[in-house]
């Protein structure tokens, strides 16, 4: 087999959802310690201590201690090239983080036992759904008081609409936590509660066999033949089709910080998923094994460097091999180019890359001519993938500018800042630019907005917080917004493209609106009414 190939399909790309505190970060660098990628878990994210080790470029992130971009790391296990993808989940959750989703191939879900699925983790679950990508989950914190297992995945599939299957049983949690069930092996993993440990103990059982008294105790015995009873009984089938459709989860209980059941599950995670998926593209599906190098970028991190203005683009590749110094074609610019500096995350280093691989993701240094979503291919090869969905933002400000002697600048930064990005602009309806909204899906961009146009056009704004929570896109072609009966609080604005949009205080007056106005089809993801 050619060696590209072969690369290729030692790739894994996916991303790891969660909402704040359920353990993502843990989770992360547990696995990166398997891979052997860093040494000590605590280095990845140090967002107590200020410690910027994967992301350390903008000046805003030094200040607050955090780390607004997010970024992937590389690491090998046994045969496997595993690509993870960062998705900011605190303070710095923005667009970028769904973004991000888009160039994964399957996603892991990380949930707090003792707290279920929360909103963070509902929202990113439905991005991940628009692709149809496998989802598992990793139910974490067994260590600690956990709810009733049953409950949990009762909540997965009624809150999130997804079928699931638990690979392993938990026997109880917290202090009386003492392990999984492993239902293929029919075996107990004993939870021993040492931090770091490497290889946890497994134990082929019979279920009936009186002996397990001894391991878990009585009560538990009965408990967990009880449980597997009901679901060999009741529960879903596994069936790795659905698994891979993104119809059905596969379920893990575990404990990142205590290392518990991360390795196992890093090991089914990698049987079950594939190598890169093939893309939808103008001209149909791409097979990630073509020989011809295409990539789309999904992110844009501007001014790493304030005295060169420089962005990174960061692309995934979805076929092919890109070696450093080749020719491409920037197929929104119709342009051949080099892309130059190309890059990569390997855990904690930024280095440059003399090749990648299908399923990889690289910044390359881009002087102002990418945006998000553009495809980049092979020359001779020209087509489109198809582009990244606008997602809703949930805050929203009135932006005026202070000096309005500073009209252009603060009309070049402000879209610029939204060709990166990093908000999206809308203005009243036939209003100018001297007066816009912008929209953000993390707040956090809204300081980050105001910084930049200070720091970089020096264009002081005024931010006045509007009351608006949820956007939909009017997407009736030829409607007039003016004509729609709505509620006092729902305003009717438009984004530069011309398209109309609603922004509503509440998702009672969203209802209004559906219920007022017949025939009126409202969409939460924006700009495009393309599959993904
Ligand atoms: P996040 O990235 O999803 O936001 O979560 P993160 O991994 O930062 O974990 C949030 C907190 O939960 C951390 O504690 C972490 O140590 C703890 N945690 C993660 N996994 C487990 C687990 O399996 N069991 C238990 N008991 N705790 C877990 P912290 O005190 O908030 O932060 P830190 O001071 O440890 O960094």
């Amino acid at each position: 087999m050619a060696d590209y190939l072969n690369e290729i399909k030692k790739r894994r790309t996916f991303a790891i959802i969660s909402h704040p505190d359920a353990g993502k970060t843990t989770l992360t660098e547990k696995l990166l310690l398997y891979g052997g990628a860093i040494q000590l878990a605590g280095t990845v994210k140090g967002k107590k201590n200020a410690k910027h080790v994967v992301s350390d470029w903008m000046e805003i992130e030094k200040q607050r201690g955090i780390s607004v971009t997010s970024s992937v790391m590389q690491f090998h296990y046994h045969d496997y090239c595993i690509n993870i993808l960062d998705t900011p989940g605190h303070e710095d959750f923005s667009e970028d983080t769904y973004r991000t989703l888009m160039a994964a191939d399957s996603a892991v879900m990380v949930i707090d036992a003792s707290k279920g699925v929360e909103k963070q983790t509902r929202k990113l679950f439905k991005v991940c759904t628009l692709r149809n990508i496998p989802i598992f989950t990793f139910i974490n914190k067994m260590d600690r008081d956990a709810r009733s297992p049953f409950d949990l995945m009762e909540e997965i599939e009624h809150e999130l609409g997804i079928k699931t299957y638990p690979i392993n049983w938990p026997i109880g949690s917290g202090k009386e936590f003492k392990g999984v069930y492993d239902r293929s092996r029919k075996a107990i993993l004993a939870f021993k509660g040492e931090s770091g440990a490497r290889e946890v103990e497994m134990t082929q059982v019979d279920l009936t066999d009186n002996g397990l008294d001894n391991l878990i105790g009585e009560d538990f015995h009965r408990t967990l033949v009880d449980d597997i009873e009901l679901l060999d009984g009741a529960g879903d089938e596994f069936d790795l089709e659905q698994v891979r459709a993104g119809k059905l989860s596969p379920v893990f209980f575990g404990s990142a910080l205590t290392n518990f059941g991360v390795e196992p599950f890093l090991e089914e995670f990698l049987n079950m998923t594939t190598s890169p998926l093939p893309r939808k593209a103008d001209v149909g599906v791409i097979d990630p094994f073509d020989p011809n190098f295409s990539a789309f970028v999904f992110k844009i991190q501007a001014n790493m460097n304030k005295a060169h203005r420089d962005r990174i683009a960061f692309m995934r590749i979805c076929s092919g091999k890109f070696e450093k110094g080749m020719e491409v074609l920037h197929v929104q610019g119709d342009r051949k180019m080099k892309l130059s500096q190309p890059q990569q995350l390997m855990a904690q280093e930024r280095e440059i890359i003399e090749e990648a691989y299908a399923g990889d993701i690289i910044g390359v240094f881009d002087p102002g001519v990418f945006s998000i979503g553009d495809t980049i291919c092979a020359p001779g090869h020209k087509f489109q993938y198809s582009g990244i969905p606008t997602f809703a933002p949930e805050h929203f400000s009135r932006v005026r500018q202070m000096d309005t002697m500073k009209r252009k600048q603060f009309v070049k930064g402000i879209s610029q800042i939204a060709q990166e990005g990093a908000i999206q602009i809308f203005q009243d309806l036939g209003g100018g630019m001297e007066e816009v909204i912008v929209g953000v899906v993390g707040s956090l961009q809204l300081d980050v907005l105001e910084y930049r146009l200070k720091n970089e056009y020096n264009v002081d704004i005024r931010l006045e917080g509007l009351p608006y929570q949820y956007i939909r896109w009017i997407e009736n072609e030829g409607l007039d917004p003016k004509t729609l009966n709505l509620t006092s609080d729902t305003k009717r604005i438009q984004d530069l493209k011309g398209n109309f949009l609603l922004i509503f205080a509440n998702e009672w007056s969203i209802r209004w609106a559906e219920e007022h106005n017949k025939g009126l089809v409202l969409s939460e993801f924006g700009g495009t009414r393309e599959e993904y």
